[in-house]
């Protein structure tokens, strides 16, 4: 469980606060009484939008991590939740340079800006399950080893080994959290750059067919309230034996195939929906990681957290979210 006392007064900082998984944290950590600075370059490609904080009562500083002065932003916070990412693994394969300069150089430049800053701030850093590669054997926990399917991968395992260093060298308290697929409100739906899932949703919505590409493939999704809640439990634990310095997997919801996906977000839209299936395309083929389910117990017995938000339901909360602002998220 979350603790609300915790949080009030709190001074917190988000890179990438106005993304996806940013904003949604900002508005749960601005609701409990934290006084927070969201901090994001708003690139395009990815899933920030200021619609994502409307509402939500915290400073958005636009920034980017590789080149502004963050000291005055980092001084006396009590938590960083670090989700600022360059998140596209074409676009990592297209321009690795630029994806490790945000990925890994500009991580190393923020922790030590850090050190400076705030040398006593928790961080809690959002790592992926992306650089196991293709998965030997299901579930997949933290001892599976390391095999980055692409640029992205290699650029996420630098970034969160350099933030890891800093628990083991200087004892801060950091726990790193490598997420499955996550999905829910303030999600980019306009195309397929965020996720799969995003498009799905806007066609399901306008009435249009989507596309299942393979159909086989098992994923174990997230709710976006059940990520916040573990990047909160997280934090308010970041200094305990059992998770200073630790790597923790977080899965979701039971792993279910993309083709009973796609019929679960039909059966969620009232029965309304169709799609196609096509083949996995080529060119990405090499960098797919086939199935995935992310065995998390690790971090559930480290803090308890358990996703409170099933398929089902999640899908159903996500479609309602969209139905009222489709417009603004195209
Ligand atoms: N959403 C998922 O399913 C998922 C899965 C695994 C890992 N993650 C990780 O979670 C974090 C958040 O992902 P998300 O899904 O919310 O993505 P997102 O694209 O919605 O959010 C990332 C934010 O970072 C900002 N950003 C990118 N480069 C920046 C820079 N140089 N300086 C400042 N801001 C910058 C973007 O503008 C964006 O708002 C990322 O670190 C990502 O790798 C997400």
């Amino acid at each position: 469980m979350v603790t609300p006392e915790y949080w009030q007064g709190k001074r917190v900082l988000v890179t990438g606060g106005a993304g996806f998984l940013g904003s949604n944290l900002c508005h749960a950590l601005a609701g409990m009484g934290a006084r927070v600075t969201a901090l994001d370059a708003m690139v395009p490609d990815g899933g920030a939008s200021t619609r994502n904080l409307e509402g939500a009562g915290v400073l958005l500083v636009r920034g980017d991590i590789r080149d502004t002065e963050v000291h005055s932003l980092c001084e006396g916070v009590d938590v960083l939740f670090n989700m600022a990412a360059q998140t596209s693994h074409m676009g990592g394969q297209k321009d690795p340079v630029a994806d490790i300069a945000i990925n890994a150089v500009a991580q190393v430049r923020l922790i030590g800006v850090m050190r400076e800053a705030a040398p006593k701030a928790i961080v809690v850093h959002a790592s992926t399950r992306q650089f196991y590669g293709r998965p030997r054997s299901l579930p997949v926990d933290e001892l599976h080893p390391v095999n980055p399917p692409d640029a992205n991968g290699v650029s996420k395992w630098a970034g969160e080994q350099y933030w890891l260093l800093e628990n083991r060298v200087l004892h801060r308290p950091v726990v790193s959290l490598r997420l499955t697929n996550c999905y829910g409100p303030r999600l980019r739906i306009r195309d397929a750059r965020q996720t799969f899932l995003g498009i799905w949703i806007r066609r399901v919505l306008e009435n249009e067919p989507f596309e299942v590409w393979g159909g086989a493939q098992l994923r174990d999704l997230t709710y976006a309230d059940d990520v916040t809640s573990a990047f909160l439990m997280a934090a308010e634990q970041a200094a305990s034996p059992a998770a200073a310095g630790q790597v923790f997997n977080i899965g979701g919801s039971p792993p279910v195939s993309l083709l009973d996906l796609a019929g679960k977000l039909i059966a969620a839209n009232g029965g309304k929906g169709s799609f196609e299936t096509r083949e996995f395309p080529a060119d990405r083929a090499p960098i797919d990681i086939g199935s995935y389910a992310a065995d998390d117990r690790a971090f559930r017995n480290a803090t308890g957290w358990a996703p409170a938000i099933d398929l089902d339901k999640g899908l159903k909360l996500s479609l309602d979210w969209y139905r009222q602002r489709l417009a603004d998220y195209l």
